[in-house]
């Protein structure tokens, strides 16, 4: 075990189904994320990213290996451990400064709750409000907002427990590009404010790189680390970065690397044998 991580993953697998059907989608996973670090995930389609970052959250479990927060081996969901999904999953019902308050931990325990308690809660959630720029819209509900606003307040419900682990699975993914790049600035500042350690998937590998320390590439058939490529960017990342050459030969490296193991080049060779038989 490396005691400086934050994040140890052990030789993690995992499988899916049985007999002969069964699904390797993780097989031997070994991952030691630091404190603080920034890292993404991208691969091709089903390669077990989302496995991978839902076992982090403790919504599934392993078949092998271990998987260890500061140590500790993960037995399900923690308030250290926040989620962030592609559909923001607010609750309609409730305003925004209500669904970031009243996140499930404060709900479930409120009767419990100290008056002074409740002061606290409610001031971290003026405090990510003002953070997200969501101040006036704070007494809105979900569906009145925009897709990028709704994005800030699931971020905001996520930080309202001081999290130290932000988990995002394609967060930004059903926003417009505009809406993403003012999102990415967000997330790196929510990052070095909050010093949240944090494991971010996706699919745009741009995104991948202008956010993280490291980028780590996975394979599918059975998923596992393919590369694990250190972003050579300053610390604090600025747009005009991704017009640097070293961003672009690394994007150029990294998808060239995600078409060779995503078996989407035979399928292309495929298709074009098929297409020349039939001219
Ligand atoms: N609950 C499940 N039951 C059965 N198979 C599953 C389940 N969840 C995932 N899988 C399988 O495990 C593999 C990894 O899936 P996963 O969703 O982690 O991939 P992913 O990298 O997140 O893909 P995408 O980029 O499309 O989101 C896939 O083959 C998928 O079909
Ligand atoms: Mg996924």
């Amino acid at each position: 075990m490396n005691t400086s991580s934050k994040i140890s993953i052990e030789l993690v697998s995992k499988y899916f189904g049985r007999g002969g059907d069964q699904v390797r989608a993780l097989a031997s996973i070994e991952l030691n994320v630091r404190q603080n670090e920034f890292i993404t995930l991208v691969g091709a389609s089903g390669c077990g990213k989302s496995t991978l970052l839902r076992i982090l959250g403790g919504l599934e479990t392993i078949d092998e290996g271990a998987v260890r927060v500061d140590g500790q081996a993960i037995e399900g969901p923690g308030v250290d451990r926040a989620m962030v999904f592609q559909h923001y999953s607010l609750y309609p019902w409730l305003t925004v400064r209500q669904n970031i308050q009243f996140s499930r931990r404060l709900k479930t325990n409120r009767r419990d709750l100290s008056s002074s308690a409740v002061e606290v809660a409610s001031g971290r959630a003026d405090a990510l409000l003002r953070l997200m720029g969501l101040t006036h819209v704070a007494d809105a509900f979900p569906n009145q907002l925009s897709g990028g606003m709704q994005q800030r307040v699931a971020i905001a419900r996520a930080l309202q427990g001081k999290p130290s682990i932000l988990l995002m699975d394609e967060p930004f993914g059903a926003l417009d590009a505009q809406t993403r790049e003012v999102m990415h600035d967000l997330i790196l500042h929510v990052h070095a404010l909050e010093k949240s350690t944090i494991v971010f998937v996706t699919h745009d590998v741009e995104e991948a790189i202008y956010l993280g320390h490291r980028v780590v590439l996975m394979a599918p058939r059975p998923g596992r680390i393919d590369t694990i490529y250190d972003v050579p960017l300053p610390a604090v990342r600025d747009p005009e970065m991704k017009l640097a050459p070293e961003f672009n030969a690394l994007k150029r490296q990294i998808l060239a690397r995600i078409r060779e193991t995503s078996g989407m080049k035979t399928d292309l060779e495929m298709l074009e044998q098929l297409t020349r038989t039939e001219a």
